[in-house]
Parts: structure tokens; sequence; C-alpha cells
């Protein structure tokens, strides 16, 4: 099965935790496009969407899913039922990092605001310690070399993302070479240096699934 296949096969998987009358949380990456690909079919069953980036509110738009703004969609719930992204590795303690698509921040909100959070990964996300791929930072940009000063003090080294800019309109600095021991004290440290909007470690905002893409079929991982 290829690495497409495989993801076409979680993202589907994905459906199930979808309920009706609800309004769904929904990433940004290849992986979820495919979830909102799947989605389509149920357009008619749930209230609407929240969309992680501008990206994905244009692709759940274009399907004729109803797009919601975040704070609309918590005037007419309490909470979202459910948010389904991909990531781009995930441990044991289903901690995730994410963020290669740029969209970490508006991500970590909308799977904050949601009761449970569906991982939609292939096998090749799974790793032992995170921090093999760069680690995403959101970072207003005036504090671009603060930040970076500080990542290289904490051991990585960080490497502006060139011509790029969040939907937020910041830059994303990549940490490469961090060892990532403690992944919840790492996002607690990294998020407490002033510039920093968020950075890519899901600890605080892991998942409660993460659903596997293998040869063999979908892994369910709780
Ligand atoms: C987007 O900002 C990321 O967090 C994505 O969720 C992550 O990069 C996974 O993307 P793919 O599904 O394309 O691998």
């Amino acid at each position: 099965m290829t690495q497409d296949e495989m993801k076409r096969k979680v993202a589907e998987a994905a459906l199930k935790y979808v309920k009706q009358g609800t309004i769904v949380g929904v990433g940004t990456g290849s992986t979820a496009n495919m979830f909102i690909d799947a989605l389509a079919s149920m357009k008619d069953d749930i209230i609407g969407a929240v969309a992680s980036s501008e990206a994905t509110a244009v692709r759940l738009a274009g399907h004729g899913i109803t797009v919601l703004d975040l704070n609309k969609a918590l005037t007419k719930v309490d909470s979202l039922s459910v948010y389904i992204d991909g990531a781009d590795e995930f441990d044991a303690g289903k901690n995730l990092t994410k963020g290669g698509g740029g969209a970490l921040t508006r991500e970590k909100i909308v799977a904050a605001a949601s009761d449970a959070f569906i991982c939609i990964v292939d096998e090749s996300k799974q790793v032992e310690h995170l921090g093999a791929f760069p680690l995403p930072i959101e970072v207003i940009p005036m504090a671009r070399e603060l930040v970076a000063g500080i990542v290289v003090g904490l051991g990585g080294t960080p490497k502006v993302r060139e011509g790029y800019t969040t939907d937020n309109g910041n830059i994303i600095i990549d940490v490469h070479g961090l060892k990532i021991t403690d992944a919840r004290e790492l996002e607690d440290e990294l998020n407490s240096i002033p510039g920093v909007v968020t950075n890519g470690i899901f600890s605080h905002q892991g998942a409660d699934v993460v659903l596997m893409g293998t040869a063999d079929g979908v892994k369910t991982i709780r």
C-alpha cells in the first residue's frame, strides 16, 4: 500500500468519530485534506466545520461544507465535538509535533476548543522520541533574533522558513537537532519566550486517539 493509500484509509476511518448535528474541527495538511474529501459525504449531517487554516477553509467550502468562524461556533455550542488532523510525528504518549504546514497555532486553538483530538497519520509518523522532524515555532517578526538566540542556548539550530508568512502574519522558525526528552516541559519553556506565539509540540493538546495507516490496515491507538 502506498503512503497516500494509507492516508486515505485513516482519513475515511476518522469519519466514524464525526457525530451528527455537531461542529467538527478540521486540521491542515495532506492527510487532513483527504479527511475533508471524505467529510463531504456527511456535509448535510453536521452543523458545519471550523478550519485550522485558510487553505482548509477553502477546501471545505469547495465541497459545500459550511465553514464557521471559531468564535461564532462557540456561541452556538460549548465545544466542538471532535478535532481531526494529521501530525508530523507522534510518540507512545500520543504527544505530537505539528506545524510542517505552518498552521500550528490555529491547529492548537481548534484542538483546545474540541472535546477530542483524533490524529490521522500513516505509519511513517510514529517515533520513539519527538524532534527528528524540525520543530516549527510561530514567532512575531520583531522577536526573530531573540527567539533564535534562546533556541541555540537550548541546543537547537534555528532556521527561518524562507518566504513564508503564517495565516496570522507571523514567521516560522524551524528548529533542527532538538532532543525532546520531556515534551510537555519543552512546550511550556518555548512558549514562555516573549514573541513566541506557539510551538509545534502538542503535549497539552496531544491526541486522544491516533489512527495509524499501515500496510495491514488502520490501527487504533488509544
Ligand atoms: C500543518 O501545519 C501540520 O501540522 C500538519 O498537520 C502536519 O504537517 C501533517 O501534514 P501531512 O498530513 O501532510 O503529513
